[in-house]
C-alpha cells in the first residue's frame, strides 16, 4: 500500500471584485465593521449564470497542468461544495462532463468548510488500497447568488465569497518519495449543533419543501448564530491539531505552515494565540476572497505554494471547521 501525493494544484475566483464599500451600498454595513469583525476587505462574487462546477474547471485545467496530467488521466472526482451547480445530480457529474471524461466515477462531498479535507481524507483510502489511481479533489463554491445581500442578511452577506481550488491526488512514486506527501487526515462531526449554521429550505423534511411564505421570510437563505459558531470554531480547532501532531509524533515546533480554513482572520488569530503558534507561519487570504467554504484550503494553500511561502520539504498542517458542524486536520510533508 502506497501514500497518496499532491500532484499538482490550481486554483481560481471570478474576475468581478466586491469590496466592502459596494456592499455597503446594498445594505446598512461598513467597511470599518466588517473589517474589525473578519478581516474581509473584498471577495470575488460571479456575474450571470455561473455555478460551481464551472468554477472548478478553470482551477482544474490550472491544477492538471501543475500536475502534468490530462482529464483521461483521472479515475475518480470527489467535489466539496455546500453550493452544488443543481440539488442533484451532483456537481461531481456536472464536471466529469465538462472534463469529457464519462464513466470516471464522480462524487459530491457535503461537508461544507471541512469538506476539502474530507476529500483528502477519502482520496487518500482510495489510493492507499489502490481503488483509485489520480483522484480530482475539487472544493467550489458560488455563494453570492445564495446570500440575502439586504440589511437583514448582513450577518452573514459579508462573509462569503465565491472560489475554488483544486488537488490532483495520486501514488508516492518512488522516484518522488518526499513529495506533497499526505501522512495524515482527522476528521470530526457533531450533528448536535447542525442548526447554528445551516440552509433551511428547501428540505426534504417539511412537506411542502418551499413556500412562497418561507422565502418571504428568508428561511432560505444562511442562517448562523455566528458568536457559537466563533465559540465553537476556537475550542475544536486547537483541539484537533493538537490530537493529529500527537498521534504522528509530532509538535507544534515541527510545524513549518499552517494553513487553516479561512471563516474569519479574528478566529485564525484566537487560535493561533491559543497554540502559542507564531502568526507569520500562518496563512491568510480571507482578506482578498472572503469565506469560500471548501475552496477555502485549496486555494490558501495553493497561494502559499505559488509565492514560495511553502517549500520543499516543510511539515504543512491543514485545519477546517465549519457547519455540520465538522471539523479536521491534514498534515502534508512537501
Ligand atoms: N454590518 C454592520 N453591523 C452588523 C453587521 C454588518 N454586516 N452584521 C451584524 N451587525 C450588527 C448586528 O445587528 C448587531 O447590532 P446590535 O448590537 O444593534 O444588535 C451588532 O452588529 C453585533 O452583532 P453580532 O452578531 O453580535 O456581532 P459579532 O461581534 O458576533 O460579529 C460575526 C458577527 C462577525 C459573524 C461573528 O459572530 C463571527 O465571526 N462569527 C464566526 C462565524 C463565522 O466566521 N462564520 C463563517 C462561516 S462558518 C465557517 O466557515 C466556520
Amino acid at each position: 500500500m502506497s501514500g497518496s501525493t499532491i500532484l499538482g494544484m490550481g486554483h481560481y475566483v471570478p474576475p468581478r471584485v466586491v469590496t466592502n464599500n459596494d456592499l455597503a451600498i446594498l445594505m446598512d454595513t461598513t467597511d470599518e465593521w466588517i473589517t474589525q469583525r473578519t478581516g474581509i476587505k473584498e471577495r470575488h462574487w460571479i456575474e450571470g449564470d455561473v455555478g460551481a462546477s464551472e468554477l472548478a474547471e478553470h482551477a482544474t485545467r490550472g491544477a492538471l497542468a501543475e500536475a502534468g496530467l490530462e482529464p483521461k488521466d483521472i479515475d475518480l472526482i470527489l467535489f466539496a461544495t455546500l453550493s452544488p451547480d443543481l440539488n442533484f445530480p451532483g456537481s461531481a457529474c456536472l464536471l466529469q462532463a465538462r472534463l469529457g471524461i464519462p464513466g470516471v466515477a464522480a462524487m459530491d462531498i457535503r461537508n461544507q468548510c471541512t469538506g476539502f479535507l474530507y476529500g483528502l481524507k477519502t482520496a487518500d483510502a482510495y489510493i492507499r488500497s489502490g481503488l483509485a489511481r489520480n483522484v480530482l479533489l475539487v472544493g467550489a463554491e458560488v455563494h453570492s447568488t445564495g446570500l440575502d445581500v439586504t440589511t437583514r442578511g448582513r450577518d452573514v452577506a459579508v462573509l462569503f465569497g465565491d472560489g475554488a481550488g483544486v488537488a490532483v491526488v495520486g501514488p508516492q512514486t518512488s522516484d518522488d518519495p518526499g513529495a506533497a506527501h499526505v501522512i495524515d487526515t482527522e476528521l470530526h462531526a457533531d450533528g448536535r449543533f447542525a442548526e447554528i449554521l445551516m440552509v433551511e429550505v428547501p428540505a426534504s423534511r417539511l412537506n411542502p419543501r418551499l413556500t412562497l411564505e418561507m422565502m418571504e421570510a428568508g428561511r432560505h437563505f444562511p442562517k448562523m448564530d455566528g458568536r457559537s459558531v466563533f465559540k465553537h470554531a476556537v475550542e475544536r480547532l486547537p483541539e484537533v491539531i493538537h490530537s493529529i501532531l500527537k498521534r504522528n509524533g509530532y509538535t507544534l515546533a515541527d510545524v513549518d505552515i499552517l494553513v487553516p480554513h479561512q471563516a474569519n482572520l479574528r478566529i485564525n488569530e484566537m487560535v493561533a494565540r491559543q497554540l502559542g503558534f507564531p502568526a507569520e507561519k500562518i496563512v491568510n487570504n480571507i482578506q482578498k476572497y472572503g469565506n469560500t467554504t471548501a475552496a477555502s484550503i485549496p486555494m490558501a494553500l495553493h497561494e502559499a505554494v505559488q509565492d514560495g511561502r511553502i517549500q520543499k520539504g516543510h511539515l504543512v498542517l491543514l485545519a477546517g471547521f465549519g457547519a455540520g458542524l465538522t471539523w479536521g486536520a491534514s498534515l502534508v510533508r512537501w
